[in-house]
């Protein structure tokens, strides 16, 4: 198989293996028999007087319902979950002042934005990687494996150029976002990373503050709102929020769209044949396999969801993949189905919090697929291996999608 290319090779696999190290295959089952009961309590018993309530919210209905009302549902917590290594976010604002701060983000979010990044941008990143995969095949005559050869280094890359990073600092910029990502793993080095992170950062704010051009930071520094500007902190804490928001969840959710569209062959030939269906391919992958699977508000006074009582300062988890996975929407739900009816999906939240970069991410992940399905003829799974397997409670995706293609 060809040299593995891209970010940071040696502690991407540090993190890939220990994210596979005693992951739960399959939380789904288990979920489906919570389902009827829409908001179900976590460890009853292992609760104290002090310590607040945790419940699940497990229905479709019941994490819509959460997700609608900022109001009786707070997202302040995260403040305590990733403020020390985030800094603090826009994840963690409730109203008014997420509004304004949103406000401010969205000027670097435009359509017209999102054309100019997929010309300039994400297509020549992708291309640069299939590049890669198709001369490792050609020397060696043997396939690839996509995770490290393409869909865990495209996003971060892309991230790399929307901030217009200077060329001698990629590798550097590659090695802290896998750290930073690694939180779970390593908490130390993930916050040393972050610090680090601000280190390369604020110069270029400083510089994009005076010489503004049209990358992602320019656009934050001179961004303004009913005379509001962002402050330098404020920048680098979105920056940093994009690697573990942009790059981590877009890498898994493209691999799931591969596995699935790979494990059924007849879907890969559909999208193979006919490019206009690889929108719905896209929905239907983060409706059956989100990358992140639950997120997290907290209730601000007594209330009921889908009739079931949530004490104040309650902890709610809301599990995405468990809605997106509701009967009462979507029949056999367990079933990967490009050609089911469309049904709003709520792998990118709801509410005042959807995420700012789906537009994004669903760009990156149609290009990848496109451009794959152009360059890769006969694209197939690696017969000579085990096929791919999604595994994880909380972020879920596979360890590596290896695949075999005509040379
Ligand atoms: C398939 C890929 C992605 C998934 C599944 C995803 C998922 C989510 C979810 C569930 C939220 C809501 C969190 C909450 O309400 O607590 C969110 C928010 C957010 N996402 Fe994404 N995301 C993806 C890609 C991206 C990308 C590519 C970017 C930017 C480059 C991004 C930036 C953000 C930001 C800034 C927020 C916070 C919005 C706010 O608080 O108002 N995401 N995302």
């Amino acid at each position: 198989m060809a040299e593995a290319v891209g970010p940071s090779t040696e502690s991407f696999e540090r993190f890939n293996q220990a994210m596979g190290l005693g992951v739960v295959a399959d939380p789904y089952p288990e979920l489906a028999e919570l389902r009827p009961l829409h908001v179900v309590a976590a460890g009853p018993t292992l609760m104290g007087e002090d310590v607040p309530a945790v419940v699940t919210a497990v229905s479709y209905d019941a994490v819509q319902e959460v997700l609608r009302d900022a109001a009786r549902f707070s997202s302040a917590g995260y403040g305590d979950v990733m403020g020390g290594v985030m800094g603090r976010t826009i994840l963690q604002m409730d109203a008014p002042e997420h509004g304004s701060y949103r406000g401010l983000l969205l000027q670097a979010f435009s359509r017209r934005a999102m054309q100019r990044w997929e010309g300039e941008i994400v297509r020549p990143v992708v291309d640069g990687l299939i590049d890669a995969i198709v001369a490792g095949a050609a020397a060696d005559g043997g396939g690839g494996e996509l995770v490290r050869q393409l869909t865990f280094p495209a996003p971060v890359t892309v991230i790399a150029r929307l901030l217009d990073l200077p060329a001698d600092q990629l590798d550097l910029f590659h090695r802290l976002a896998v750290e930073l990502i690694s939180v779970t793993v390593d908490f130390d080095r993930a916050v040393e990373a972050s610090e680090e992170l601000a280190e390369l950062l604020l110069p270029l704010v400083d510089r994009r503050r005076v010489e503004a051009g049209d990358d992602l930071v320019s656009v934050l520094a001179q961004a303004e709102q009913d005379g509001q500007q962002l402050t330098d902190e404020e920048i680098v804490s979105f920056c940093r929020l994009l690697l573990p928001a942009g790059a981590e969840t877009t890498y898994r959710s493209s691999s799931n769209l591969l596995v699935g569209l790979l494990t059924h062959p007849d879907q890969l030939a559909a999208v193979r044949a006919e490019r206009a269906l690889l929108p719905s391919a896209i929905e239907e992958a983060l409706r059956w396999e989100p990358p992140l699977l639950t997120i997290l508000r907290t209730a601000t006074g007594d209330t009921e969801v889908c009739g079931v009582a949530i004490p104040a300062g309650a902890v709610v988890v809301l599990n995405l993949g468990s809605a997106n996975r509701d009967e009462r929407y979507w029949d056999e739900p367990d079933r990967f189905d490009i050609l089911r009816p469309s049904h709003p999906i709520l792998s990118f939240g709801w509410g005042a919090h959807l995420c700012l970069g789906m537009h994004l991410a669903r760009m990156e992940t149609r290009v990848m697929v496109d451009r794959l399905l152009d360059r890769l003829p006969g694209l197939r799974l690696d017969p000579e291996v085990d096929p791919p397997e999604i595994t994880g409670r909380t972020f879920r995706s596979p360890s590596e999608v290896r695949v075999a293609f005509d040379v």
